[in-house]
C-alpha cells in the first residue's frame, strides 16, 4: 500500500491562521477491507469555509477536530478496489481531505461519485435519491474530521459531485478539477444566492464582492445569462481586468484604491451603478458592505454568502442598518449545503455555461500536498485568481 502524506490541524489559530496551525505527517495506507476502495487524489479544493472550521466557536457546522486530517473536497482516481461498483481507474469525487490518498467505505451511499472526463462527454445532473435532505449535512458533520471513511460531509459530497442522469445528447464535457469549482459547490453557491434570494429581473443592476473568486466568477455568468448589469468588487487591477475581459462583468471596482473609505467606494459604485443597486451578493462584509448599502435601491435584495473580512475573528459592525428599513431591503444568509434540492438544476445550468464558453473559470493551482497550508492562507488574503486548488498527482 502507498505511503500517504497528510496535513492535520495541529492547533487552533489565535487571530490570523499561520502555517504553524498545520502539521504534515506521512503514514502507510491500511490494507483495504471488504467494500472499501483506495482513492488517489488528483486535486484538493481549498475553500474559505475551512478557516471557520479551524476555530472552536459556535457556527453552522462543528469545528475541525485537532490532530485529524483537514476537511476538504477532492477529485481523484480509484487505484485499488474491494467494491464491485468501483474499478481501478474510475474517476471519483468526494470529501477526501488534505491528503494524497483516502480509504473510502464505498458501501455508504453517495460517499463517492464517479465522473468520466476522458470520454467524449459528461453530464452533471444529480440523482434525486442521492441528494441529502435539508439539514442532513449538518447532523452528519457532527463527527466531521475531513478524512474519507468517516461520516463527515459525505452527503454533501454526494450532492456536490454526482452521477449523470440526463440524455446522452445533453452531455457536456467538463475537466475534472471543475467539479470542485464552477460546476461544484462554489458554482451552486452563486446560483442559490442569485436565483433564490436576489431573484433578479432582466435589467436589474447586481453587485458581487470577491468578484473574481470561485463563487464570484460563477455569479457573473449566471447573472449575465439573466440579462442583468453586473458590477464586481475585487482587489487589484489585474483581477478587475480579468473580470472585464474574461468573466463578462460590465464594470469592476478595485476596492484597494479606496483604502477602507466607505464614502469613496460608494461614489465609485454610484458611477458604475447609475440606476442604483437592485441585488447584492455579499462575500466579504465590513466597510465594503457598508458602501454597497448606501447605493441599494428600494426593495433591493442582499444574499449574505460570506464575510471573509471577519474570518480571523475581527468584528464587522454594520454602519447603516437603518437603510434596511428605509429602503425596505431584504437580507438573507444561506448555507449552500442546506439547499440540496436545487443542486441538480444549478449544476446543469453551470455546466451549460462552461460548455458554451460563457463561464470561463480560472484556477490557481499549488503543487503538492505540502503546499496546501501556504496556498490556503494565500487564498484567504486574495492571492488566488479564480478557484484555489492543490494538484496532488
Ligand atoms: N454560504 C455558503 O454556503 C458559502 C459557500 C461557499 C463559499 N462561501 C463564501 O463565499 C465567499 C467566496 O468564496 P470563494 O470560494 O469564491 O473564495 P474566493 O473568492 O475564490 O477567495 C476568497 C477571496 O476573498 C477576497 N478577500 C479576502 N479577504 C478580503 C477582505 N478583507 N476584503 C475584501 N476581499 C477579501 C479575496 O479576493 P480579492 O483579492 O478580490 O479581495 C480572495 O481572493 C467566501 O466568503 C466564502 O466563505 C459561502
Amino acid at each position: 500500500m502507498p505511503r500517504n502524506t497528510q496535513i492535520l490541524l495541529a492547533s487552533r489559530p489565535q487571530g490570523e491562521a499561520t502555517v504553524d496551525n498545520f502539521q504534515l505527517v506521512v503514514s502507510e495506507t491500511p490494507p483495504l477491507q471488504e467494500g472499501q476502495v483506495l482513492v488517489r487524489h488528483h486535486y484538493l479544493s481549498l475553500d474559505p469555509y475551512m478557516r471557520g472550521r479551524m476555530n472552536a466557536g459556535k457556527s453552522y457546522a462543528p469545528p475541525q477536530p485537532l490532530g485529524e486530517v483537514m476537511i476538504g473536497a477532492t477529485v481523484g482516481e480509484v487505484v485499488e478496489s474491494r467494491h464491485p461498483d468501483y474499478a481501478v481507474g474510475d474517476q471519483v469525487v468526494g470529501m477526501g481531505g488534505w491528503q494524497e490518498y483516502s480509504v473510502v467505505d464505498a458501501r455508504q451511499p453517495g460517499v463517492l461519485r464517479k465522473v468520466d472526463t476522458r470520454g467524449a462527454c459528461q453530464t452533471l445532473g444529480v440523482e434525486s435519491e442521492n441528494v441529502p435532505q435539508r439539514g442532513q449535512f449538518l447532523s452528519d458533520s457532527q463527527s466531521h474530521s475531513g478524512a474519507m471513511g468517516q461520516e463527515a460531509g459525505k452527503k454533501w459530497a454526494a450532492a456536490a459531485h454526482s452521477q449523470p442522469t440526463t440524455p446522452k445528447s445533453d452531455r457536456l464535457q467538463v475537466p475534472l478539477s471543475y467539479y470542485l469549482g464552477a460546476v461544484g459547490m462554489p458554482g451552486v453557491t452563486a446560483w442559490y444566492g442569485l436565483v433564490k434570494i436576489i431573484a433578479p429581473k432582466a435589467g436589474d443592476t447586481l453587485v458581487v464582492s470577491a468578484a473574481t473568486g470561485a463563487v464570484g466568477s460563477a455569479f457573473a455568468a449566471l447573472a449575465k445569462a439573466r440579462g442583468c448589469r453586473v458590477v464586481g468588487i475585487a482587489g487589484g487591477s489585474e483581477k478587475c481586468r480579468y473580470a472585464l475581459d474574461e468573466l463578462g462583468f460590465d464594470a469592476c471596482i478595485d476596492y484597494k484604491l479606496h483604502q477602507g473609505d466607505t464614502q469613496s467606494l460608494a461614489r465609485a459604485l454610484q458611477q458604475d451603478c447609475p440606476q442604483g443597486i437592485d441585488g447584492y451578493f455579499e462575500n466579504v462584509g465590513g466597510w465594503i458592505m457598508d458602501a454597497v448599502m448606501l447605493r441599494m435601491n428600494a426593495f433591493s435584495r442582499m444574499a449574505l454568502c460570506g464575510m471573509i473580512a471577519g474570518y480571523d475573528g475581527q468584528p464587522l459592525p454594520m454602519r447603516y442598518p437603518a437603510l434596511i428599513l428605509t429602503q425596505r431591503m431584504r437580507l438573507e444568509g444561506f448555507i449552500v449545503s442546506e439547499h440540496t434540492d436545487v443542486w441538480p438544476q444549478a449544476l446543469q445550468e453551470l455546466a451549460g455555461l462552461v460548455a458554451s464558453g460563457k463561464l470561463r473559470p480560472r484556477e490557481t493551482i499549488a503543487q503538492g500536498i505540502a503546499a496546501a497550508p501556504e496556498a490556503f492562507l494565500g487564498m484567504l488574503k486574495g492571492k488566488n485568481l479564480g478557484k484555489q486548488l492543490v494538484k496532488l498527482f
